[in-house]
């Protein structure tokens, strides 16, 4: 089995939106780039993993696309082995996918079937695909092909910031915020740093459907810093943590949210 010369990084959810952005810069720091997203068409570069896999290549970087439900065991078995075959190692972990509700609903009303579909893609999903790739990793630090595994968390300001109306997605934030310190803890000993990363409000996909509200949320001074987050915003602090930069500060959390998180008079 050959061994990639570049570190090789693991990003869920890189067709689109922070995914991508995380996945850009860090084929820009010469990682080979494992696109993963559960919509992935071959014929279509103009948009989605397809598109990201293009525009790494046309900077000389180097990606692969691997099409898989994080909700899904098989899926999950199936990445890792695609990685360990292709790559023969595994140097970052980005847990990046999630989904919002399809539609808001007052917690009084909500049912349980978006509660079931967020539990099993914004937690279990990663809960049990770092549980793979912590194994994988622990067993290529030992086998010294890979000296310094990490594993980062895009959790939420959700998973501390109450929002009625999507109860489920602050939910499944908050069991993801305590699996990555979990993870941490865990994996203190094996020297694999765990660090989660909650962004605020960024300009994606996911949030276009709520522009206007945001819009009028940051121009009547929601944030001290006077604008929409960017996917580069949260690919800058993956940057730093890939690099070592915060390695001494596993289990943390850093907001990347123009300072939302700070309490004001
Ligand atoms: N945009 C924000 O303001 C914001 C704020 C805080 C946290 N987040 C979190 O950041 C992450 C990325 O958000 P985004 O705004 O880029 O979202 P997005 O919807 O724009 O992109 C998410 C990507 O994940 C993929 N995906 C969805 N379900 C998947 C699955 N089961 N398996 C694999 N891939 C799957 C989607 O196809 C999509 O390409 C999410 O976890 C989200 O909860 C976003």
């Amino acid at each position: 089995m050959t061994v990639s010369d570049r570190p090789v990084a693991l990003v869920t959810g890189a067709g689109q939106g922070i995914g991508r952005g995380i996945a850009m810069r860090l084929a820009a720091d010469g990682y080979a780039v494992v696109i993963n997203d559960v919509v992935a068409d071959p014929h279509n570069t103009e948009q989605g993993a397809y598109e990201v896999k293009a525009t790494i290549a046309a900077m000389d970087g180097c990606a692969e696309v691997f099409k898989a439900d994080i909700a899904e065991a098989a899926d999950r078995e199936a990445m890792v082995d695609f990685i360990a075959r292709i790559f023969g190692r595994l140097d970052l972990l980005v847990n990046n996918a999630g989904v919002a509700p399809r539609q808001r609903t007052d917690i009084l009303q909500a049912g349980q079937e978006s509660f079931d579909r967020l539990m099993a893609i914004n937690l279990k999903g990663p809960y049990f695909l770092t549980q793979l790739a912590a194994n994988r990793m622990i067993a290529y630090k030992q086998a010294g092909v890979v000296p310094s595994p990490r594993i980062c968390f895009i959790t939420s300001i959700s998973a501390y910031t109450s929002s009625p109306a999507r109860g489920e997605y602050c939910v499944s934030k908050a069991g993801l915020a305590m699996a990555a310190t979990l993870f941490a803890d865990r994996l203190g000993e094996y020297g694999i740093p765990v660090l989660q990363i909650a962004p605020g409000i960024i300009a994606t996909p996911m949030t276009a459907v709520v522009t206007a509200k945001y819009d009028k949320l940051i121009a009547e001074g929601l944030l001290p810093t006077k604008r929409w987050g960017q996917s580069e915003d949260v690919a800058k602090v993956v940057s730093a943590f890939a690099a070592g930069l915060l390695d001494y500060s596993t289990g943390t959390v850093i907001e990347v949210g123009g300072g939302f998180g700070i309490k004001r008079l």
